[in-house]
Formats: structure tokens, sequence, C-alpha cells
């Protein structure tokens, strides 16, 4: 490695950094990996983005990589104009419809740019023209809800609809509290935090003034529950959590917002709907062709193996492998959204070791030591959430495997048992 490199990944926030050992190092410690199907090792792959993908569905993307679909070329070098790309995006558009149940009454693009271009879209394309003027309403309810707010602010008025007054965002007041506009140009929420380990997967229409559409940031769960997507009027998903690579944002929207009457005059073209919308096949400028093909494999194989209660189940079992060793543990660990509150996350279960603060955090480093730096655990130290220390996050998208996080619940276990001195101090 050049001394060039190191500096640069040495610039890497801790949370971020993983390790400098190779993970073929690590061949001989039996909780530093899983074995796949065809008795490979494969990393205890934690990561919120890129998230880990299926193994079925990588080792048939590599056999159809460099002559894709028969059609004598690869993925990477396909012209998007061309008809074996047509044909891949419309294979994709509907096995993305079969699996989600999206009514005829949506649309659905894969849009460039990630989720976050889609901060600013939802306003663009939402504020504007009969509706200038008017508020848009925004469910608070942690980081990325505060990201989607922030970019709306650019362009209009902002009104938060209801706060966690702890400022912490480990629970959400409930609806009869939350401050509406009834004259808002639409409702904003996000319905999982990757942050803190919130999850919202019963939104509550009824506190939804009428006719003021719902926007959902649903990058996080998307595919994990049973959402009702005819009762929303915006869906947007960032594709590199539950559905395929990075780099485009699935998103469902009522096919009447996607109208100028509603648009900003400055519109930057990678954010208007109508443009996209209008042009062949929705295909305006060159989509990220790789991300939308991996995505139509891996909707096909989704529907193969059960469609949405298949993944609601396995979404179930995983989180429960962790919060009933949690919840038993007798206060040796705790997470921050509480069973109670109703909003535990099934796709990030975020923890500490009993207070994790003052002697304790000691602990917290420990277990993040070992399992990052010994174990190559990928993306296993989270953010601070503003508690002013490092906590622990352990991602779980739809295609995380059972095997992975029962290798996480045997090492808590084992970290628990040569740790425990009988519980909470
Ligand atoms: C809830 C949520 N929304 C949006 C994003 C941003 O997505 P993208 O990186 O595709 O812009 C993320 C994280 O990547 C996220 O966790």
């Amino acid at each position: 490695m050049s001394t060039e490199q190191g500096a640069n990944s040495q610039n890497a926030p801790a949370h971020v950094a993983g390790l400098d050992s190779r993970f073929c190092d690590m061949n001989d410690a039996p909780l530093s990996h899983t074995i796949g199907p065809n008795g490979a090792k494969r990393a205890i792959n934690l990561c919120a983005g890129q998230a880990s993908l299926p193994q079925e569905v990588l080792e048939k993307a590599a056999a159809e990589f460099v002559d894709t679909d028969g059609s004598g070329t690869s993925i990477m070098e396909m012209g998007y104009r061309s008809k074996p790309f047509h044909r891949i995006m419309e294979r994709a558009e509907a096995s993305f419809r079969t699996l989600l149940n999206v009514p005829d009454t949506h649309e659905v693009h894969f849009f460039n740019g990630g989720a976050t271009l889609q901060f600013a879209a939802v306003p663009l394309n939402l504020m504007g023209g009969e509706n200038e003027g008017k508020a848009a309403d925004y469910l608070m309810s942690g980081h990325w809800s505060e990201k989607a707010r922030n970019e709306a602010k650019m362009f209009g008025k902002v009104n938060e609809v209801a706060k966690d007054p702890e400022g912490t965002y480990f629970s959400i007041p409930p609806a009869s509290e939350w401050n509406c506009d009834p004259n808002a140009a639409y409702f904003h929420y996000t319905s999982a935090d990757t942050r803190q380990g919130l999850e919202i997967r019963n939104f509550d229409y009824d506190a939804l003034p009428p006719g003021v559409p719902l926007c959902c940031d649903a990058s996080a769960n998307l595919g994990s529950f049973p959402m009702d997507i005819a009762r929303h009027d915006v869906v947007y998903a960032a594709a590199h959590k539950n559905f395929s690579g990075s780099g485009i944002c699935y998103a469902i929207i009522r096919k009447d917002l996607i109208s100028r009457k509603n648009q900003m005059k400055a519109m930057p073209t990678m954010c208007n709907w109508v443009k996209f919308q209008e042009a062949p096949n929705k295909i305006y400028n060159v989509p990220v062709l790789t991300s939308v093909w991996l995505g139509m494999l891996n909707c096909e194989w989704m529907i193969e193996k059960g469609g949405i209660p298949y993944f609601e189940k396995l979404a179930i079992e995983r989180s429960n492998l962790l919060y009933d060793l949690i919840d038993s543990s007798d206060g040796f660990y705790r997470t921050f959204v509480t069973a109670e509150s109703g909003f535990r996350s099934r796709m990030q279960v975020v923890f500490t070791v009993k207070t994790g603060t003052g002697d304790d955090i000691a602990l917290v480093e420990e277990f993040l030591r070992e399992t990052n730096d010994d174990l190559g655990w990928l993306d296993i130290r989270s953010h601070p959430l503003g508690l002013g220390h490092d906590v622990i996050r352990v991602t779980m998208y739809n295609h995380q495997t059972i095997d992975t996080i029962t290798v996480v619940r045997d090492y808590m276990k084992k970290f628990m048992d040569s740790h425990n001195t009988g519980g909470e101090e």
C-alpha cells in the first residue's frame, strides 16, 4: 500500500474506517465469518449501505455479467437506448411492481442520484405552481428526516409536525399531538431511521389532513413489511439497502402528481419528474444500468422466495435473535428505542453495554475493538447519536442472513458471559 493510500484511509471517520488486517488473515476465528451456500467464507457484513446482497443473486449476476441476457454485450457496456436494456427496464419495473403490489394509479421510476436527490425533488415537484406559498409538513423521526427537512427548507416553508421533546429521536409523540397543517403541500415522513434504530411500520393515516399527499422515504425498510402503497402518494427508497447497488433511487409516485402544475419554476433537470416521465421508456439520461439490472435479478429472486410475507417473517426472526438476548440480559445490553414504544426497528438493532457511559464505555469500546479489529466485522460501530459516545449498530436489511445474525448473537452472549457480574450495577 502506498503512503498516499494509507493517509487517505486514515482520514475516514472511525465508524467507517474498518480494519487494517485482510479478511483472509482471520480465517481461523470462527466468529469472523459465515459459510455461504457453496462453502465460501462470507464476511460479517453489517454495512448500512451498500448493504449485503444475496449470494444466489450475486452468483447469477456473475454468470450473466459478460453476456447479459444473451445480448452479446455486458451490462456495463450496454447502450441505454438499446432494445436489450429496454427489456431489462421493463422486467425491472414489472418485478418491483409485483413484489410491492404497486397499484396502476402509481408510476415507478429508477431515478439516478440516490434518495438524497429526492429530498430536493419532492419539494421541487410539489411546492411550486398552485402550491406556491404552502408549507410542507415533516414528521421528525431522526437524522434522515432532518436531512430531508433541510433540503425542503431551501425551497419553501417547512412545518415540523412533531418531534421527540428529548431531541434524541428515540420515540415519536403520538399522532393525537401532531400539529398538521390542513393546507400543506404534502406530508413527509421517514419510515425507518438507520441511526437510532427507530422504525414506523404503522403510519397513522387518520392523522393526515384530507387531501394532503403522503410522501415517505422508505429507504431503510421497503420490502420488509406489507406497506400500503395505495395509501401513499410518493414512496422513495435508496436501492443500495434493500434491493440493489448504489446510485439509483426507486420511486413510486401517484400518476397525477407527476405534473407541471405543482412544480417550481427553477427546476434542475435531474429532479424533474415530468422530464423523466415524458422520455422514451422513462429514460431521460443514462441510468445506472448495473443497479437497475441487479435490482431486477434481486426482485425476481425475492418473488421466488415468497415475496413480502417471506421477508417480513425473516425480518422478525432475525431482529428477535438480538432483541431477545438484549431483553433477557438483565441490563447488560440495552437498546435506546424501547420495546414499549412500538418503534423498535427490525432493520437496525442499535444498542449499548450497560449504561454505555462513564466506566461502561470501556466495555463498549472493548466490544467494538474485538468485533471490528479482531474479527473484521464490517460497520458495527455506530454514530454517537448525539450522546457524545459511540454505540453498537447491527444492520439487517432484506438480504441479511440469519447465519450472520446468529454469529453476532453468539458473540454477544460470549461477551456478556465473560463480563457479567450480575447485571446492572
Ligand atoms: C433513511 C435514509 N434515507 C436516505 C438515505 C440516503 O440515500 P442515498 O445515499 O441513496 O442518497 C439513507 C442512507 O443512505 C437513509 O438511511
